[in-house]
This record gives C-alpha cells, structure tokens and sequence, in this order.
C-alpha cells in the first residue's frame, strides 16, 4: 500500500476540547492528512460518520452529552457487517481501568495525553493501513462473489442447454427407432397381405376351388391366420410407446404346424417368381418340436426366411425346412441351395435397411427376424458361402410348460 493512498484517508476527530482538535488538525496536516473534520459536540459523530465517512476517529473519552465510552458502545451497536471504522482514543486519563473499559467497548487503539508525535503518527498509519487491506479484501471478496455468480449462471445456462440437447437427441433416437419399426411393420404387414390378396383371388378367379368346400375352407384359414398375423404385426406400433404388459402371453407351439402355415402363407408370394417352378421346397421335421412363443411372430420369421431363400435362388434348387431337437433345444433350419452370401453381407445382414436387392428390398426382413428370435430367447446361426447357398439355423429353448401359456420373458 503506496504512502499517498493512506494521505487520502479521512480522519474524524472527537473531542470537546477546540484547542485539542486544533491541535491534532495541525499535527496531521504537517504530517501530510488533508483530509480532516472535527467535532466538538459527540452527539454529531452520527451525522457526521454519515456525511463525511471516516477512515479512522480519534476519540477523546471525557466529553460531556456522549461521553466516549457511550460513543463505542453505540458504534459498535450501529455497526454494518465487516466495515467496522477503527477508533483511536486519545485521552488525558490513560488508566489501567480506562483502557480496558475502552478497549472492552470496542476501541481498536489507546494512547494517552500528551502524546509522542511520532507513536501517534505511526498508531495512526497502522491503522489507516490494517483498514486499507480489510477494504481491499473486502473488495476482493466482492469482486470473486461476482465472478462465483456469473460462473454459476453461466454452468447452470450451460446445464440447460446440455439437458435439452440430451432430450432432443433421445427424442430423435427415439423417432429413428421407431421409424426403423414402422418400416419393420410395413414389411411384414405387406407380407401378410399379399397371402390375403393371394389367397382371396385364387379363390375368385377360380369356381372350382370355390366349388370344392375343403379347399375354400383350407384357402379361408389360411386367410384367417394372414389377417390375423397382420393384426399382431401392427399392435408393435402401439407397443412401441406402451410396452407389452402381463397380457402378452408365449403359447405352447407346434413348429411343424408354424412350418406348414409359412409355407401356405408365403406360396402366393413365392408364385409371383419366374423360378418358383424350379424351386423344390422340401420339409424334414422332428416328431416333437414344441417351444413357447408368439404364432404370428414365428410365421413372420419363417415366411421372411423362405422369402429370401427363394430371392437367392435364381434357377433351380431346393429349399429345405427342417426341425430336430438337440441338447434341450429346437433347432430350426431353413437351408436353401441358392447363392450364398460373401462374408461382407453375412456379417451385415442382420443390419436394419441392410439390402443387396436394391429398389426390390428393404433390407429389414432379417432385422425383424433377429428381433423375433431375441424376443423368444432364441440364438440365430447363418452358414454361408458364396456360389454354397446359405443355413440360416435357429434354436430355440424346449417349451417347459405342457399346454399351459407362459408369460413373455423379453430378452435383454
Ligand atoms: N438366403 C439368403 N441367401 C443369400 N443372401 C441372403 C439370404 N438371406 C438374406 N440374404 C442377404 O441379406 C440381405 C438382407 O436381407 P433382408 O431380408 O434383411 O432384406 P432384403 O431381403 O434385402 O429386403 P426385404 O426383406 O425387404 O425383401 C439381402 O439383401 C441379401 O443380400
Ligand atoms: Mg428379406
């Protein structure tokens, strides 16, 4: 702290004496304080704190009206907070007992009457200084709070800003999922379609088939379980945002009987390709293939199936079904003898929109599928070799219930 800012600090005398306030004023205008008022009345002091805001009071204690003692009392029952204006007392009567009542009532220094010029110059510089540095501090304070403030608005502002960046972003994963499940919807949806549009117009456009009561029942069945196959596919819509509850129940389910609905369901699709009549569809199934599951949902993972594996097959081959048990599961192949697959598309086939049939696919068939498979605790295995047609092998767990539904257990 430089010599001048102390020069610049504002004393206040108190004393009832006018020559003693005429003296310290001469005093400390030689020792360079400009900047001085004096009072003779103590009942100003207020006022005159209010007014003239001092640095520093050099207080005499004797004084009639308020005498000084009263005057630190009161100081120090006016004081606000930390700013607390030392108080030098200056007095004729430097007791031991005057000292400590004074000090007791708040004074920060004594000297007694007549006074060392240089100690009372030196007591008055250590105090102006002691003051300075508090208020510097003080300011300091202030000013760090300040920044405290503006550092806190600024995280908080910083917060807001990140919470609804990560709510825009899981609103938009959110939007892509279930755009990527509606495109699943619309895919197998029309799948289940084209077996009512199929089927529907076999019936038609033949009287004979109509004439014949056991196909027209077979044929309305066959529509029946496609309507109803669409009905479940759509209610993923609405479970997309209400999550399945307690209704959703696995059956006790035939694979065999899920085998021959698939093929019954997907031949009007399969009959709209040139090669079907080279295709040889072949089944070899298990005695016993029970496994707890969703119908619908099964129907769509062996049409999708056999779908591709006839898009694979561009001449002749054979599309085998085929059930077994092994080690307490169901393993379910479809193998076809078509094309086979590179190691680049088995390993990316599975991926949502993932296609190498360009406007003629969508690429979420066997995304439906894998999901499908999750769903029913299932593991999907896919031999294939290019120019070698492709194993697409499925296992299921054996049904533990005998006849009985079981609550859907969704895999993690
Ligand atoms: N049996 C198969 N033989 C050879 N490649 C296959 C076979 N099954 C699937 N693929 C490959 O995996 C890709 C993804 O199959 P996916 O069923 O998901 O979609 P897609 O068949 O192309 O379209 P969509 O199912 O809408 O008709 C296919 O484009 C194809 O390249
Ligand atoms: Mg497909």
């Amino acid at each position: 702290m430089n010599e001048a800012t102390l020069k610049e600090a504002h004393i206040l005398m108190v004393d009832d004496e006018v020559a003693t306030t005429c003296l310290m004023t001469n005093f400390l205008n030689r020792i360079g304080y400009s900047k001085l008022e004096s009072i003779n009345d103590s009942t100003r002091i207020f006022k005159m704190i209010e007014t003239f805001k001092p640095d520093l009071i050099l207080l005499d204690l004797a004084m009639p009206g308020m005498n000084g003692f009263q005057v630190l009392e009161n100081l120090r029952a006016n004081r606000r907070g930390e700013n607390q204006i030392p108080v030098l007392v200056v007095t004729g009567d430097a007791s031991a007992e005057n000292k400590r009542r004074a000090l007791c009532a708040g004074a920060t220094d004594l000297l007694g009457r007549p006074v060392d010029p240089s100690e009372f110059s030196m007591r008055i510089r250590n105090l102006l200084q002691a003051r300075f540095l508090r208020l510097e501090i003080q300011e300091q304070n202030h000013f760090l709070e300040e920044r405290v403030r503006e550092r806190t608005s600024q995280l908080e502002h910083a917060l807001e800003n990140l919470e609804t960046a990560q709510r825009q972003r899981v609103q938009q994963e959110r939007l892509s999922a279930f755009g990527e499940m509606a495109g699943g919807v619309v895919h197998d949806f029309s799948n289940a379609l084209m077996s009512v549009i199929g089927y529907s117009e076999m019936l038609l456009s033949n009287p004979e088939k109509r004439g014949d009561e056991a196909t027209a029942l077979e044929y309305l069945r066959i529509i029946n379980t496609a309507g109803r196959d669409g009905a479940h596919i759509v209610s993923r819509l609405r479970d997309f945002y209400r999550p399945r509850g307690e209704s959703d129940m696995f059956e006790t389910l035939d694979l065999n009987e899920i085998i021959s609905q698939s093929l019954a369901l997907a031949k009007p699709r399969c009959a709209q390709r040139e090669s079907r009549a080279r295709i040889h569809f072949e089944t070899d199934l298990d005695g016993s293939a029970t496994i707890a599951g969703i119908g619908a949902e099964l129907r769509e993972v062996l049409t999708n199936l056999i779908f591709n594996a006839v898009d694979a097959t561009p001449g002749e081959g054979v599309i085998t079904l085929r059930t077994r048990q092994h080690d307490g599961e169901v393993v379910l192949e479809v193998i076809d003898t078509g094309t086979g697959m590179s190691a680049d598309v088995r390993q990316r086939c599975l991926e949502p929109f993932f296609t190498t049939k360009g406007d003629h696919g969508t690429g979420l068939g066997l995304a439906m599928v894998f999901g499908i498979i999750k769903r029913h605790q299932g593991t999907l295995e896919i031999d294939s070799e290019p120019g070698a047609g492709a194993t697409f092998r499925i296992r299921f767990p054996i049904s533990s219930v005998n006849g009985e539904a079981v609550l859907a257990k969704r895999a993690a």
